[in-house]
């Protein structure tokens, strides 16, 4: 039985009282955190967004009526209380922000009821993530939640407030696109009045700020949704935010300026942390030869080295062969005081270096009394060990991981490698916030799959000037002028200059294997845009949600979103996707080709 809220007006949220109200007249609503029924006297835990506040009722000072009502609230009743705020009686509860005070309730109403939830609403519950994907509203009422949704939308404020002082204009860009190549999958929507024809959900608005740069709004940012249909993780969503920004008449050095003082400020308004400029800067090669990763986490060591000059004439086949070849390495890491590491465990690891492209994972363990155990020992001589173990800086109590392999397959093996074991060991220092850029990419990557070149970024990133003149000779050398933002090891944001000569921008679509017409054909609006005048101009996107996973200290990006979908891509609340009528498959002149039944 719902109560009106008629003639009541809140006065403040919940835990927005304190001493300073004893003696004033509130009026408070909210949910029942908790009732307690103590027979003359009913305690209720009334919750909003701001916390707790506790309500006294007794029935000489509310009434029959009230008190009857205080007597049948349940947890997550919808209440309203208009009482007045006294010191408590009993004790402090230290564990509440209005600890020291209550709410002595006059007049109270039941605004509506609840059923039981299907889980508790309180803190750090350890409810099954479909559950509380489920029941999502139920969820985000619970105050860790509520506390990364209210940082979210704070930070998201402190970067439009800089973004504006800084001379950025915030404008729009359409979600139905043209489907373009070269990216991730596109999620696609039909035409209803072009049978046939489909628009793509915009990956980012990258073309799109272009535009804006040749159109004159010479600083342009976004809190921008983008769309990629790719595998998730714990850090990926099929749907997520980018805060978008493109400038003109710039250079890298300008765009890591304007980008290093917006971290500065966002991080200080938002979690009070003292980001000190200039932020470290790494080359992508170097990254990857001492992390074995373009998104190094700085906030421990445990440093790859290269050993293939030590290993190349060695006895181990598959050491000597990968020191040899060109395009591959044998390196190794050194796990300090790890030599008496488990069978098992070491077993474990072997897998996951399998998982990620090895074919073994060769260790070398340096005993405390001196001994080496040694998974290749029988192939190498004594030197070439000793030799191995001086250059990995080896001590006694030392355990030694190797890989030789393509760089490519060796870098992934020992970082993700470097990374569990950084974690499992305790190693890495969770107060940390370690920025830091990583510059000069590769513009191109070769691509195994499709047999020819891909953009590492994008296809309209400026290669670096001095390396151009490699571009027919050794494509894979150019280096490019992008950047990517790294928090803790992770990508929270990457751009660079664009290319806005037309004879490079040609060559580059012909390097990817793009021909004049096809070019034409997929971005044909940004290369005519780009024949009546254009700025030279840069730009960076931050992924907001990792941002906020990151300051708030969330294990996932799920934690950081009102309504993520799940890893399959699926909301369980609304259960999108789903099937829909075949009427509206009719008019969209769609068919539904069902795979084959098992
Ligand atoms: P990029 O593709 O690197 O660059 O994306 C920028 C940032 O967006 C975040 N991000 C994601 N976050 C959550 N889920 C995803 N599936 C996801 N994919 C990317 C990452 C990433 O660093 N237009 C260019 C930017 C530019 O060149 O200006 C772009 O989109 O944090
Ligand atoms: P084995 O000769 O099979 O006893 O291997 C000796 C060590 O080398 C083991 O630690 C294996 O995991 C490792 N190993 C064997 N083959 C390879 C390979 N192709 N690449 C990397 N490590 C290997």
């Amino acid at each position: 039985m719902a109560e009106s809220m008629k003639g009541l007006s809140r006065t403040c949220r919940c835990a927005e009282l304190s001493e300073q109200n004893i003696g004033q007249t509130v009026t408070v609503m909210g949910w029942v955190q908790k009732q307690r029924n103590k027979g003359s006297i009913v305690f209720v835990d009334l919750r909003d967004r701001s916390g707790v506040i506790q309500l006294i009722y007794e029935e000489d000072a509310c009434g029959a009526e009230n008190f009857a009502k205080a007597a049948r609230m349940r947890a997550e009743f919808v209440v309203a209380a208009v009482g007045v705020v006294r010191r408590r009686d009993g004790a402090v509860n230290t564990n509440l922000a209005t600890g020291a005070i209550e709410v002595h309730v006059r007049e109270t109403r039941i605004l509506s009821e609840s059923e039981t939830p299907p889980f508790h609403i309180a803190e750090g519950i350890n409810t099954r993530e479909e559950l509380r994907l489920k029941y999502r509203s139920l969820d985000l009422r619970r105050p860790d939640m509520q506390r990364r949704i209210i940082l979210r939308s704070k930070i998201i404020q402190y970067m439009r407030e800089f973004m504006s002082a800084e001379g950025f204009l915030e404008i729009e860009t359409p979600i139905l696109c043209k489907s373009t190549p070269e990216g991730a999958r596109d999620y696609l929507v039909p035409s209803r009045v072009h049978p046939g024809n489909f628009y793509a959900l915009p990956q980012s608005p990258q073309l799109f700020k272009q535009l804006l740069m040749c159109a004159g709004y010479d600083r342009y940012f976004q809190i921008a949704k983008c769309f990629r249909d790719e595998d998730l993780r714990a850090d990926r969503q099929p749907e997520f935010t980018q805060a978008d920004m493109e400038l003109s008449f710039v250079d890298v050095e300008d765009v890591l300026d304007v980008n290093e003082r917006l971290i500065q400020y966002v991080c200080k308004k938002a979690i009070g942390e003292e980001v000190q400029l200039p932020l470290p800067r790494m080359r992508w090669i170097d990254a990857m030869n001492d992390y074995g990763s373009d998104k190094p986490d700085t906030r421990f060591g445990m440093k790859l080295k290269d050993l293939s000059d030590l290993t190349a004439g060695c006895g181990f086949g598959v050491f000597a062969e990968a020191a040899s070849k060109p395009g591959c390495s044998v390196r190794a890491i050194n796990v300090k005081g790890q030599a008496g590491m488990a069978r098992k465990k070491i077993d474990a690891l072997t897998d996951m270096a399998k998982g990620n492209g090895a074919k073994g994972l060769p260790y070398l363990a340096l005993k405390e009394d001196g001994s080496i155990k040694c998974s290749f020992a029988k192939f190498m001589k004594e030197e070439e060990l000793q030799a191995i173990c001086e250059r990995m800086g080896a001590e006694k109590g030392d355990l030694l991981f190797f890989a030789a392999d393509k760089n490519g397959i060796v870098w992934n093996v020992l970082g993700a490698l470097r990374l569990r074991l950084g974690e499992e060991l305790g190693l890495i220092d969770h107060t940390k916030f370690n920025f830091l850029w990583v510059v000069e990419f590769p513009l191109l990557e070769w691509s195994e799959e499709e047999s020819r070149f891909v953009a590492m970024h994008h296809p309209f990133t400026m290669p670096m000037e001095e390396d151009w003149h490699l571009i027919d000779s050794d494509p894979g050398a150019v280096r490019a002028k992008a950047y990517d933002i790294v928090l803790n090891g992770v990508e929270l944001g990457g751009g660079s200059v664009r290319i806005h000569q037309n004879d490079i921008q040609e060559k580059m679509f012909s390097v990817i294997g793009l021909t004049q017409e096809e070019a034409q054909e997929k971005f044909g609006f940004l290369l005519t845009a780009f024949k009546y005048g254009v700025p030279p101009h840069a730009g960076l996107a931050y992924g907001v949600d990792r941002f906020v996973m990151l300051l708030t200290g969330a294990d996932s990006i799920r934690d950081v979103m009102a309504f993520p979908k799940n890893k399959d891509a699926v909301d369980l609340m609304s259960e999108a996707p789903n099937v829909v009528d075949d009427k509206q498959l009719e008019e969209l002149s769609i068919a539904i080709v069902r795979p084959a039944e098992e």
